[in-house]
């Protein structure tokens, strides 16, 4: 299957004619404001690493998000470091495309990702790690089951600031 359907999106492998779009997300402030950016690529750095990426697999699957209703690119959705002795996963994800902030796409995106999960690869739990100010992040997570078990003090510096995290787990048969 090359295609995962979700209701408002679908999710598909990245292709090195992305890149353009991958490279001005992460270029751009208001997206990356609670992601980890690292240092500014070039867009044949992009190009590069698209083309470099190992497959997909058990161990690290990426998926672009694409909007059903037009099919335009407008995130990422990443299921990584899946192990087959432990079960757990960690996800992450972003929309880069701000014109469709809001419109229900990252939450389709992530339930669509973690049912993969559950179903294909037969994860027991999938985890993530979020910026406490990240407020529309953590209704989406809580939405959809994740629960919060724990606060990072400061692990994340932005702007000349330390900013705390929650840890938060979603167990098999809890994804709503
Ligand atoms: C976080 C992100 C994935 C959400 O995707 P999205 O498509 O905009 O989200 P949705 O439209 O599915 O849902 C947004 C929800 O947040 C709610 N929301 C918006 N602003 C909010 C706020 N300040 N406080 C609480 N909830 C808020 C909305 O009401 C909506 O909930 P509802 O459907 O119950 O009404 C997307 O905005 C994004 O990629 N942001 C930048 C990168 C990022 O922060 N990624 C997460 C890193 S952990």
């Amino acid at each position: 299957m090359t295609v995962i359907p979700g209701e408002l999106i679908r999710l598909r492998p990245m292709e090195p004619a992305d890149a353009e779009a991958l490279w001005r997300w992460n270029s751009d402030p208001e997206v990356m404001r609670w992601m980890q950016d690292g240092y500014r690529q070039t867009l044949a750095n992009v190009v590069k690493a698209i083309e470099g990426r190992e497959r997909n697999g058990y161990g690290d699957v990426l998926y672009g998000v694409e909007a059903k209703a037009d099919g335009r690119l407008i995130g990422l959705v990443r299921l990584h470091g899946a192990e087959p002795e432990t079960g757990i996963a960690e996800i992450d994800i972003y929309l880069g495309e701000k014109d469709y902030w809001g419109g229900g796409y990252g939450t389709d995106a992530m339930r669509t990702m973690c049912r993969y999960g559950f179903e294909q690869m037969r994860l027991h739990r999938i985890q993530l790690t979020v910026v406490a100010e990240n407020e529309p992040a953590r209704h989406i997570y809580r939405k959809l089951g994740f629960v919060e078990e724990g606060r990072l003090r400061q692990v994340f510096r932005r702007d000349g600031r330390w900013h705390d995290q929650y840890l938060m787990g979603l167990l098999e048969g809890e994804l709503r």
